[in-house]
């Protein structure tokens, strides 16, 4: 299991260095060794958002190199040493990627200082999602994505804004629908005219005729006036029939007329209209499903189809999750006034394992309930609802050192590891208090020197030359 990313760690006092080393392994980081050199930064690989450890001491021959690199990657540089004061301030004035930790070193400041560092990783790689080009944003209906199939179909949307022709989208709950009829007015030379949407679902069925074709004045109980409906409003424009599949029977075919003549009567009427629309309709139930039960006339389904547009789901495009994330974060930090920081790369990975039923809109909630909660700092799994970490299995085990303080996790627990990462845990934390002497670490853990050793051979801990 390495998942965590790699660590190099440059630090010619071999205690120190094997103490650090398997400390991180056991944290499921990936470690290379490495020494100082003038191509030391030239070994690294490229764009690698990585942390190199190294001494104090050699903050001097490192920082130029680290700085110019610093500029174009995201490398972190932690710092350990007995260094002076002095020193320490020239490193943390130095970049906002230079961490310092002094010697003799404590463990959970190392782990912390990782954790903070790898979140501000993690906020640097939402910053570069976000402007790394790759995002593609259409117009005022700020619809985003950079995975394949969004940018097909940003694509297919700029070329079907051009034409008058009627378009079906379809589309699980949430996936953006609405967004995209609008973005197809947004870019059309409709523009400049209304855009006027209908839920065809929400409104009463004996309602919806008047709502899209208007009424004259008296033509049934309450109809005091002459009213326009929607299809009038949205002449030069683009009319919205949200919904579509929740359409009864007998509107059906008066939409069909509409669609094949472009003229309609509104209730009570006695003169038919001229109306010069572009529809684009949406639903999230599978009409061809409903044309074969015959629920949705065939002949309605085959003039609504002119171009059929089909949204998928967010659980097949993880690639615009952190994204998504970083946008709705934006918008809400700044509705609300809140400075949340960013997701931590733990939390990025839970939510891009979620199935997403509820889809974009699911995923814009829970960012704006989390920015709600949390004010500011970094978004932790611990900050989530429970049904996003329920897909979580063993291998995000809590450590060892907070399960004597918590109870048993709701997800349960791997027995086996979670008591391994705990003797790991106090072993390594032994001889750090230590200084890496085991003979003495062995005493503190009332171990004979010799079956201390044994464990660290065991468990394949390198620590030291016997
Ligand atoms: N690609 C996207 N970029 C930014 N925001 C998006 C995107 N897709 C959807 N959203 C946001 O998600 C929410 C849901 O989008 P929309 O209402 O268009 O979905 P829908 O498919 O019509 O949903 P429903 O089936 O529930 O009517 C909206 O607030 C919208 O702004
Ligand atoms: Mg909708």
């Amino acid at each position: 299991m390495h998942a965590n990313g790699t660590i190099f760690i440059a630090d010619n006092d071999l205690k120190t260095r094997d103490l650090v080393s398997a400390f991180l392994t056991y944290q499921g980081y990936n470690i290379t060794h490495t020494e100082i050199s003038a191509s030391f930064f030239d070994t690294l690989p490229k764009n690698s958002a990585d942390i190199i450890i190294a001494d104090l001491a050699y903050l001097h021959s490192i920082l130029p190199d680290f700085s110019e690199r610093a500029a174009s990657t995201n490398p972190l540089l932690v710092l350990i040493g007995y260094g002076s004061r002095n020193s320490k301030q020239a490193a943390n004035e130095t970049s906002e990627n230079v961490f310092t930790l002094p010697k003799p070193l404590n463990l959970d400041e190392l782990e912390s200082l990782v954790m903070r560092a790898r979140e501000y990783q993690s906020m640097k790689m939402l910053d570069n999602t976000a402007d790394d080009g790759g995002q593609y944003q259409i117009l005022t209906a700020s619809m985003i994505g950079k995975s394949r199939p969004m940018k097909e179909l940003f694509e297919m949307i700029t070329k079907v804004a051009e034409s008058t022709a009627t378009v079906l989208v379809q589309g699980e709950s949430g996936t953006g629908k609405e967004l995209a009829a609008r973005a197809i007015h947004q870019l059309s030379g409709r523009n400049s005219r209304n855009f006027v949407p209908v839920n065809c679902a929400a409104i009463p069925d004996d309602l919806l005729e008047s709502e899209l074709f208007g009424h004259v004045k008296g033509s049934f109980t309450g109809a005091y006036a002459n009213r326009a409906g929607r299809f009038e409003m949205a002449d030069k424009g683009t009319l919205f029939l949200d919904e579509i599949g929740d359409m009864k029977a007998n509107l059906q075919v008066k939409l069909l007329r509409v669609l094949q003549n472009r003229e309609f009567e509104p209730v009570g009427a006695s003169k038919s209209q001229k109306v010069d629309v572009r529809i684009i309709a949406a639903t999230n139930k599978n009409l061809e499903e409903l044309v074969i039960s015959k629920d949705f006339r065939e002949d309605l389904y085959y003039r609504l189809s002119v171009i059929p547009i089909t949204i998928p789901p967010l659980r097949d495009r993880g690639e615009d999750i952190p994204l998504l994330i970083n946008a709705f974060l934006t918008r809400f930090n700044s509705d609300k006034r809140h400075a949340v920081k960013g997701f931590s790369r733990e939390t990025l990975e839970v939510l891009c394992n979620y199935e997403w039923p509820g889809n974009v809109r699911e995923l814009e909630n829970l960012v704006e309930r989390l920015v709600i909660l949390k004010d500011s700092g970094f978004i932790t799994p611990d900050d989530l609802p429970e049904k996003y970490l329920s897909g979580r299995q063993s291998v995000l085990i809590p450590a060892a050192g907070t399960l004597l303080e918590n109870q048993l996790p709701e997800v349960g627990i791997c027995l086996n590891s979670a008591v391994e990462e705990f003797e790991n845990r106090l072993i390594l934390q032994a001889l750090a208090r230590t200084g890496g002497n085991k003979k003495e670490a062995a005493l503190l853990l009332n171990l004979k020197r010799t079956t201390l050793i044994e464990k660290l051979k065991k468990k394949n801990l390198a620590f030291g030359e016997e």
